[in-house]
């Protein structure tokens, strides 16, 4: 009886699986995917959005650089680097709280705990994530998801 009743759980529980098609559910990065990029376009909106008054970039030199010297520099890039995958980079941009990589959390937050990088989201256009993460995806060895377009706008 007991058995049997596990046995139905599992059941459910593979049914819930294929119906939601796979277990990150609704926020799951499955069929996440930017166009390309453009990688110039990408160092230009770093400079003209002002990433560049927190923001060094590991071996990059960016014009024209900031002629104050920055309150806050975190550095973008290189190996010591918390983002490792392209929905990690890009929900850093466009969700800068979501996830805030501890080595900056006791300097870098306000007092209710929100990143203190500020919300690009109404002033930066699509093109511009676009071209920022193709830029930054370069510095940060970042993963891009091996997910070809489908139908249902995914691959395997
Ligand atoms: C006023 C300062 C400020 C500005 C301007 C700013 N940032 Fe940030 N940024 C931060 C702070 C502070 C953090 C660390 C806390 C966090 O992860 O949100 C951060 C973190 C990041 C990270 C994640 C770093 C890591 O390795 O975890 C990325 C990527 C990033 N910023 C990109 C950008 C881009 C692109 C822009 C311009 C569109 C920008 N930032 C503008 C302050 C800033």
């Amino acid at each position: 009886m007991k058995k049997q009743a596990i046995g139905v759980c599992l059941l459910c529980l593979a049914g819930l699986i294929a119906l939601t098609g796979c277990p990150g559910g609704k926020v799951s990065p499955r069929g996440f995917r930017l166009p390309e990029g453009s990688i110039w376009n990408g160092k230009t909106a770093f400079v003209d959005l002002g990433c560049i008054q927190c923001h060094s970039i590991e071996g990059e030199e960016l014009f024209p650089e900031t002629t104050e010297p920055r309150k806050i520099n975190i550095v973008l890039g290189g190996e010591i680097t918390r983002v490792k995958t392209y929905g990690q980079l890009v929900t850093s941009i466009i969700n800068p709280s979501h996830v805030i990589n501890p080595q900056y959390r006791d300097e870098f937050l306000d007092e209710e705990g929100n990143s203190k990088m500020p919300d690009f989201s109404k002033e930066m256009t699509v093109r511009q994530m676009i071209d920022l993460a193709e830029f930054l995806q370069a510095r940060y060895e970042v993963v891009i998801p091996n997910h070809g377009y489908s139908e249902f706008g995914h691959g395997p």
